[in-house]
């Protein structure tokens, strides 16, 4: 423990009214707050939901926000402290809410790379393009060890393994907070705990394992973070055997801060404590007895402040837990150095150049390159050759919001060319290379003939989706099984799809496939998608075929290993299921995927 810096936090800690303590404990939205808000309840965060952007979302624009928030939390006077603000995102594959920003592989793809290295430099650059635009915090990296393909949210996840997920921690988190200069950003490791485990993939649902299992698969990661001196960690929205993590004291008081002696603070959800109880009042006590520090309360942040002023008064919440969580976010404020730095538009790093540079983009192509995944190659059919007549198709050949999938510009993702600035679609990167490469006229393929294509090129796969809207959920009956376990409220959105099998979930997909294996043209099949999917009809109409996931904007990666320019080195991080719905991972007892964990053919290779 830093003296020093424990000095510094009490001698404030002790100048704090207790207004200024519970203001402290609040995360906002910036559409909720203004600054001089900001100011007057004395605010301690403000964030950006997904696709939430100021101005004409440009660089300039977020340095802006965040400067007058900033300014507005310095202004010190007789009823105010000056104590920074922090602002939150989640720039969790590069800085994925703002235009031009460097698009990484989702964290599916980054996990078939294998490659420490490459994650910290990835965080590297996503945290220079973070203070780029004057925020100071990512809730990255996420740390769910996804073991059921039908989660909405398998794509955020590195591995069904632990120990890949555990190796990319550190790296990240070191990658994103190095040494607490003018070149970190805050991380967030999420979410606490096990929410890559819940029965049915059901998102925010109920995680039904024995203790041992949590520790060994959920928690396990989570300990590389906080050797790597992680600042933050978000409480998990879904329940562990019925009790909901937001209100679990157990896990985030015993656990996480005692046993793994974690002395960083932790955030809640987006309203998370809300589904802790029907009586939000109820809830504010929960939440905060239970060890959650600070509150990202979307809107009404008013009541909060007001319940949990009135729990403190009535004694229903300690004052010593208050201490204890605005000693927790101090000690953060200044182990970043939040009060020694200047103003947003005076920092070194606010609107630099970098931002969305060729440089931070050859990194992510790299990326691209080393997540391809090749499940097949027969008759040698790859590498192309550049000279090739090549036709392109399928619906996510020329869709770069596609390519980059959920939270990016939007939270649930966009599709076409024109949201993502700069980048490559897939079809471009072809076209750069192979000069007798041409796009399939309304993609569909029925415009293929062997006379004019030596080979074609179809990109299938599945459109973007966020969280509870990417989960595949066969009936309504798995929700009312879950809702009847757990302890609180569920949150249920609409699902993707209800089948994760590829030809019933998107049969214009082996449509495009066979409309020109028809006509005599061999297919590489390249598949966009945030899991693993049941694909035996494509992969049995596909000469050869990639599992590209989700590449992000530099899709010319992708032709960089199609042309054997790079080879084929993605091993699967997920097992390949067979032919249902149930998910298979590796050290199960009746493990039977179709292509097993590690499974990945080179350039090469055939089969
Ligand atoms: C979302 C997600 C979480 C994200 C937060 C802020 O609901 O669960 O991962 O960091 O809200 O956008």
């Amino acid at each position: 423990m830093n003296t020093e810096l424990e000095q510094k936090v009490e001698a404030l800690l002790g100048r704090m009214t207790l207004a200024q303590k519970i203001g402290q404990m609040v995360q906002t939205e910036r559409m909720a707050i203004e600054p001089e808000q900001v100011k007057a309840f004395h605010i301690g965060s403000v964030l950006s939901g997904g696709g939430s952007c100021p101005g004409d979302n440009q660089v300039n624009d977020w340095v802006d926000m965040n400067d007058a928030y900033w300014m507005a939390s310095m202004e010190e006077d007789d009823e105010h402290l000056a104590i920074p603000v922090l602002y939150g995102v989640d720039a969790v594959h590069g800085h994925n809410n703002v235009s031009g920003a460097t698009i990484f592989p989702h964290n599916i793809g980054l996990g078939a790379a294998r490659d420490e290295d490459l994650l910290n430099r990835i965080a590297q650059v996503t945290a220079k393009e973070i203070l780029a635009t004057g925020v100071d915090w990512t809730f990255a990296p996420t740390l769910a060890v996804a073991r059921n393909n039908l989660w909405g949210r398998t794509y955020e996840s590195y591995s069904e393994d632990p120990d890949i997920v555990g190796a990319y921690s550190g790296a990240f988190v070191d990658g994103l907070q190095g040494d607490l200069g003018d070149d970190a950003v805050v991380a967030c490791v999420k979410h606490w705990v096990g929410d890559g485990g819940t029965t049915e993939g059901i998102d925010q649902g109920d995680t039904r394992i024995s203790e041992s299992e949590l520790e060994s698969v959920h928690i396990k990661p989570y300990y590389p973070a906080i050797d790597n001196g992680v600042l933050t960690v978000m409480a998990s929205f879904n329940s562990w055997n019925g009790d909901k993590c937001h209100g679990h004291k157990y896990l985030l008081s015993y656990v996480l801060k005692e046993r793994m002696s974690f002395n960083g603070f932790v955030i809640s959800d987006w309203d998370g404590i809300d589904y802790l109880s029907e009586n939000y009042f109820e809830a504010v006590a929960a939440g905060t007895n239970a060890g959650i520090d600070m509150f990202m309360v979307s809107e009404h942040w008013h009541h909060f402040i007001d319940h949990l002023t009135h729990h403190v008064v009535q004694g229903t919440v300690p004052m010593s837990r208050i201490d204890d969580a605005v000693r927790r976010i101090l000690r953060v404020k200044f182990a970043f150095g939040l009060f020694e730095k200047p103003r947003p538009k005076a920092r070194p790093w606010s609107n630099d150049q970098s931002f969305g540079s060729e440089a931070h983009r050859q990194i992510a192509r790299e990326a691209v390159r080393k997540s391809l995944v090749l499940l097949k190659n027969e008759q040698q059919l790859l590498p192309l050759a550049k000279n090739q007549r090549i036709l392109v198709a399928g619906k996510n050949a020329d869709n770069i919001g596609h390519q980059c999938g959920g939270f990016t510009i939007a939270w649930q993702g966009t599709s076409g060319n024109e949201f993502v600035v700069g980048g490559t679609s897939i079809w471009q990167g072809i076209r750069d290379v192979a000069a007798g490469s041409v796009l399939s006229t309304n993609g569909t393929g029925e415009d293929a003939d062997p006379a004019l294509h030596d080979v074609a090129v179809v990109v299938i796969g599945e459109k973007p989706y966020a969280e509870g809207m990417g989960d595949i959920r066969t009936g309504d009956d798995v929700i009312v099984q879950a809702g009847s376990q757990i302890k609180g409220l569920l949150k249920v959105l609409e699902p993707y799809g209800d089948t994760l099998v590829l030809a019933d979930l998107h049969p214009e997909d082996l449509q495009t496939i066979t409309n020109i294996t028809s006509r005599g043209v061999p297919v590489v099949t390249v598949m966009l998608s945030g899991r693993p999917l049941v694909t035996n009809q494509e992969l049995s109409a596909s000469t050869a075929f990639v599992a590209a996931w989700l590449p992000g904007s530099e899709g010319q990666g992708v032709a960089d290993v199609l042309f054997g320019d790079h080879d084929f080195s993605g091993k699967l991080s997920f097992s390949w299921p067979r032919s249902d719905n149930r998910t298979s991972n590796i050290g199960d007892d009746d493990y039977r995927p179709l292509f097993a964990y590690g499974y990945g053919l080179s350039g090469n290779q055939v089969n």
